[in-house]
Parts: C-alpha cells; structure tokens; sequence
C-alpha cells in the first residue's frame, strides 16, 4: 500500500461525510427553480478542490457555473491528467418510491443512499479524495492535474461544449478520465469504450379546441390520446426494430471479432431480470441483450400524458396528446439527422383530422468510441489491477455523456472511462446507491491511475 493509499484509508469517515455535504445539495440541472442549488453546488465543489490544495474557481455560465481547478506543480515535463465530472443531478422526491430523502444521504447495508451518490458525485468526489491522498502523503502530485466539473449533464451540457470550443487551452491535457458509468459486477471492473448518443423531442397532437364531451362529440372528432397512440404504435415493427425510414442507413456494423469480445462481458438474462424487473426481454431478437444496449439504436418513449387521471369517471374528449421521446444512438448516426428522419415520418402518418406539433429538445450528442490500444489505457488497465484488484473487461455503454466526443474532437486526447458505479445502483431511479467500499476502492484506483500516468 502506499502512503497516500494508507492516507486514504485513515480519513475514508472523513472522505464520506465531506461527501455527505454535497449530497444534501439538491442540484437538479433539469429543473430552473434548482438554479441556486446548482450554484452551491459549484461552489461548494470548488471550496473543496480550494481546501485540498488546488487553484480553483467557479466560472460563471449561461446557466449552471462549472468548476475549474488545477495543480501544474509537477512541471511542464510531466503529463497533464483532466479529471471530469458533474454535480448536477436527476430530479428526485420521497414519492417516486424513495425508502428514504434523496437529499438526506444516509448509510446502512454497506452502501450511501442519496440522489447523485453514484451518478455522479460519488464518483467524482473518488478523484478529488485521491488527489488530496497523494497531496496531503507526499507533498505533491506524480502528474499535473486539472478538474472540470460541470452541472449540466443531466440536462445537455451546453455550456461546457461552448467552454471547451471557446477555450481548449484551458483544458489542454495528455488524458482526460472520467467515472461516471458502471461495471458489471464488484469484482469484475468495466472500460466502457462506447458511449451511445442521444436526441429527443416532444410531440403533441392537438384535437378539438377544448376538452368535450364525449356524449356530445365522441365519435365524431378524432380523440387526440387515441390519434397519438396510433402514431406511436407505427414507430416500431413487430419484431422490435424502428419502423422510421433511414433510421439504421449510417448505423455501423458489429463485427464478429467485437460480437466476440462482447459476449464475454458478464451479463446474464437473469441478471437482466433482477435489475429491470420486467418480465422477459424484448427488442431485436438478433443482438443479444448486451449488444442491443451499447451496439444498437433505439427509439423510446419516455413519457405521455393526456386528458383526465384523476378519481373516478370524467366522460370527455381531450383537448390534446403528448408524448416525449428520445433515440439512444450508435456510431455514425447524426442526432439532428435522426431526429428529422423520425419527426418527418411522425408528420407523414399523422392522421388530417388532428394537428401536430413536433419540439426538438436541446440534447443532441453522437456516440463516442474511444480507442483501446493507447499507453494511457494500459494505465487505467494496471490501476484496476493494483487500485481495484482485478483487470477490467471492455465493454460498451447504453448511457450517454455529451462532452466526450467534445473532449476527442477539440482537445485531442483520449477518454478513459473508468467507473466506479454499478448498473444496479438505481441512477436516475429511485433509492440511488454507492457501494461505500466501491468509493474507497476508487479512490485507490484513481491514485494508482496517476502514478501509472506518471509512469509511462
Ligand atoms: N452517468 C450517466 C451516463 C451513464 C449511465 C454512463 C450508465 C454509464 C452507465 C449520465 O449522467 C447520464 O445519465 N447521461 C444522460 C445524458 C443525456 C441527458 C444527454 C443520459 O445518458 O441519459
Ligand atoms: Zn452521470
């Protein structure tokens, strides 16, 4: 063990209640009435990386400030590691079937209960607790280091993409890691070489020109909830595939040789059903479960809302429909292809006798692969081994993350992703979790991760 390791490991209570602090925050990036959490968010981010040594500084933005720091003391000959990650948060209430206040993160069976304990702060706070080890241990840093933590992931990122386009020097690195995905399993770490992208958008179908009763007028206007569910079930065919024009025409191949290494990612059908809970899979019958996650397209539905929910019967005709989707995407699809592809097949088959409405959401981002044969991945390879405990096995993600086909395009570096998560830790569910001991076995990882760097 080294002597920053052994740091760790005497302050790790320390570690988590310090994390404990910003788990309180309720950082929601989704939501404008969270804008001042999302401020003390930052700046409470930013006090910490102070705290521990670094020149730091909340940088204001269009909407939700990012978090600068960095320590150069390692020299201009030494590499420069770029450490990214987000405060902000996915929306979370008690009623969405919490056991507990997301915002109040507690402890019990091992694990850290709260919103963001996992996606992303949780992670995150996992490099900045290692970068104090090695500080506070040995006076100094094998490598330079920057941060970059934004809170706008959940919601786009707009303003880090115009941060790193506007300002690359800034963030000039050697490698940028970044933990804020999951493995398959506690002993068996994951380097996700694939991220999907993803573009979304809203449809509302407008009927009569108010709710009407359905005495009155049922059967002569065309019901709006009725319109859209006819729209939506032409989406896809019967076997699982989506039914818009053009929507695979760029998608890449899998090769044999990549179906190969997939299948050696360990996730079973019956894993599948623990976490989802659902009763059998479904979708194209010929990928399996794992390729269908992180090597296909997909067309979702995320939400539909119309007319009367409440208590007993309300006999009408609603006034409107809406439904929200999005595509997961894969290499080479273009978001802002696709999403015309899908909102001018919607307009073809909506029917003459209602009106539609399409709104194209600001989330737009393509789907990274990083490569694999780099002197920096042997890095992260050998700090799963010493800092984990187990070598890593490649796999791609069904997740997205915006800012990393930023990071490649503009600072030209590779991205490692190196999560510290598991699939099954409830992001953006209810009861989101940390493995206490995955925190700390991060933290480890992260320090053997720098020294590696320095190493090379
Ligand atoms: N941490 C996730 C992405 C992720 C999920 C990576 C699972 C690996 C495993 C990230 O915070 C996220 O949820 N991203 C959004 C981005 C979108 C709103 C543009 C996503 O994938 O939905
Ligand atoms: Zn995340």
């Amino acid at each position: 063990m080294t002597t920053a390791q052994q740091y760790a490991l005497k302050h790790a209570n320390r570690f988590r209640s310090e994390l404990h602090e910003l788990l309180r925050i309720p950082s929601v990036s989704t939501d404008k009435d969270y804008a001042a959490e999302c401020k003390k968010a930052a700046e409470w981010t930013a006090n910490q990386l102070a705290s521990i040594g670094l020149s730091a500084e909340v940088i204001p933005t269009g909407r939700h400030p990012l978090v600068y720091a960095e320590w150069m003391g390692a020299g201009p000959d030494e590499p420069t590691v770029l450490i990214y990650g987000h405060y902000d948060v996915q929306p979370a209430s008690k009623e969405d079937g919490w056991d507990t206040e997301p915002f109040e993160p507690v402890e019990r069976d091992g694990k850290i209960w709260g919103r963001g304990t996992t996606d992303d702060k949780g992670q995150f706070f996992a490099h900045v607790k290692a970068v104090e080890s090695l500080l506070q241990a040995e006076g100094r840093l094998p490598v330079n280091v920057k941060f970059i933590i934004e809170g706008e992931e959940e919601s786009g990122g707009e303003s880090i993409a115009k941060f790193v386009h506007d300002h690359p020097d800034r963030l000039a690195a050697d490698v940028c890691v970044i933990s804020d995905g999951s493995m398959a399993n506690k002993g068996i770490p994951v380097i996700v070489y694939a991220l999907r992208g993803i573009t979304a958008f809203e449809v509302t179908v407008y009927g009569p020109k108010q709710d009407l009763h359905s005495g009155m007028f049922g059967g002569t206007v065309h019901n709006p909830a009725q319109a859209l569910a006819e729209i939506i079930s032409k989406l896809h065919k019967e076997d699982g595939t989506v039914a818009v024009p053009g929507f695979y025409d760029d998608v890449r191949i899998l090769g044999d040789n990549e179906r190969t290494e997939l299948e050696k990612v360990p996730y079973t059908r019956q894993a599948w059903e623990a976490d989802t809970g659902a009763p059998e899979p479904w979708g194209e019958s010929d990928y399996t479960i794992q390729e269908r996650i992180g090597a296909r397209p997909t067309l979702e539905i995320n939400g539909m809302a119309s007319g009367y929910w409440g208590n007993g019967v309300k006999a009408i005709v609603p006034e409107k429909a809406w439904a929200k989707i999005s595509c997961r995407l894969v290499a080479d699809q273009d978001p802002a292809t696709i999403s015309k592809l899908c909102q001018d097949y919607i307009m073809a088959i909506a029917p003459t006798t209602v009106r539609v409405e399409i709104k194209q959401f600001a989330v737009g981002t393509s789907s990274p692969q990083v490569d694999i044969d780099t002197p920096m991945m042997q890095a992260a390879i050998r700090a799963y081994e010493k800092g984990w405990g187990a070598a890593p096995v490649f796999k791609r993600e069904g997740g997205s993350l915006p800012i990393v086909g930023d990071f490649q395009k503009v600072l030209q570096i590779p991205v490692i992703l190196m999560g510290f998560g598991l699939n099954t830790d409830g992001l953006h569910g209810p009861n989101e979790h940390m493995h206490i001991d995955m925190f700390h076995k991060g933290i480890d990882t992260s320090i053997v991760f720098l020294n590696e760097v320095a190493a090379l």
